[in-house]
């Protein structure tokens, strides 16, 4: 773990151009960085992450210029990047003739993702490689994505390279993912409330068909396995009261029927903001887990802005398994 300094950025991007993998902080969360170009460099991702290989990755770049060098942009993808880049988007383009992405990152797919990050850290680190990184994020496949330095170290330490520590992020979810079709369709609810990009549009976002987002061999966007962000935990939502030994994830000032016996509490923004509860969301997960309680009880939370991110990935980590892989000690 180095600090983002002279010598750490340094070192990331040697490490990188030798086919290494570098943790980094962007806005949203820690990804978990690599050489687009190199197949080799994204196998090591795959398999440090126990990724599925059908699961694309999002190529980044430093600006618009690197990102028009990679993917075919129409008109609306112009005016997105324009008005969101650098920030928590990301566009899903059909792949320009000379894509240097390797086709293992797109997972043989005719599209790109790719996203600008806004993070000081990020760029600094795109800027010292000089070259598209492909970045998940910093996680092991199916959990809970990493919003500090040391979440990327409990779930990926002796798996990868280096750890660049930015501190905690500021956005707390993911990027939101619009496909640029011949009708922008919001792939993935996240950073970037979909109002801002509809106003911005002047049209609403269309909608991924209902089977997509739950069938993993679909490839529109098939980062939408259905139980994706989980904890060991069982997550139980819109909780109104509680039950023995549940733990409690709150959500503004009220309180809930059973809330003094909770196994443990944390709120995600106590004045009820649902910005605030985005920085929260995926560390509070991870504390919560830690507590071993019987359920993780989750109050309402409502839907608008950030709202739709994170009931999205709360979903997502509600999703009733068939079997949970014994903790680890
Ligand atoms: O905020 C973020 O986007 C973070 C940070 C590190 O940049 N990255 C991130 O990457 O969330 P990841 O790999 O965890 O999620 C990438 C998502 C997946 O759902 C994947 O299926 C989707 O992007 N994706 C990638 N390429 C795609 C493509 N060509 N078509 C449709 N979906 C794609
Ligand atoms: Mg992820």
């Amino acid at each position: 773990m180095l600090s983002p300094d002279g010598p750490g950025l340094r070192a990331a991007a040697a490490c990188l151009a030798a086919g290494g993998l570098v943790a980094f902080p962007t806005e949203t969360v820690y990804g978990l960085g690599a050489d687009a170009a190199s197949p080799a460099a994204v196998a090591r991702i795959y398999q440090a992450k126990g990724r599925p290989a059908f699961n694309p990755l999002i190529a980044h770049v430093g600006n618009l210029a690197a990102a028009q060098a990679i993917g075919r942009f129409n008109d609306d993808a112009t005016r997105l990047a324009e008005a969101f880049w650098p920030g928590p988007l990301t566009l899903v383009l059909p792949k320009a003739a000379r894509c240097a992405v390797a086709d293992l990152a797109t997972a043989g797919l005719d599209t790109v993702a790719i996203r600008v990050p806004a993070h000081p850290v990020a760029q600094a680190i795109l800027a010292a490689f000089g070259q598209p990184l492909v970045a998940p994020s910093a996680n092991l496949s199916g959990h809970v994505s990493p919003t500090s330095a040391a979440h990327v170290q409990s779930d990926l330490s002796g798996r990868i390279d280096l750890i660049i520590d930015g501190g905690p992020v500021a956005v707390g979810v993911e990027s939101t993912i619009v496909g640029c079709f011949d009708r922008p369709m919001l792939l993935r609810p996240g950073g970037l409330p979909r109002a801002d990009i509809e106003a911005m549009l002047g049209r609403a976002l269309a909608q991924p068909p209902a089977d997509v987002a739950v069938d993993s061999s679909q490839p529109l966007a098939p980062g939408m396995l259905a139980s994706h962000y989980a904890p060991r935990t069982r997550v139980r939502l819109n909780a109104t009261s509680l039950e023995p030994n549940e733990a409690l994830l709150a959500f503004g000032g009220a309180s809930v029927r059973g809330q003094e016996a909770a196994a443990a509490t944390l709120n995600l923004s106590p004045r009820g903001d649902v910005v605030e509860a985005a920085t929260h969301l995926f560390s509070y997960l991870r504390e919560l887990d830690a507590r071993r309680a019987k359920t993780i009880a989750v109050m309402p939370i409502p839907s608008e802005g950030l709202g739709e991110a994170i009931n999205d990935r709360l979903r997502r980590a509600a999703v009733e398994r068939d079997f949970r892989k014994p903790r680890e000690q």
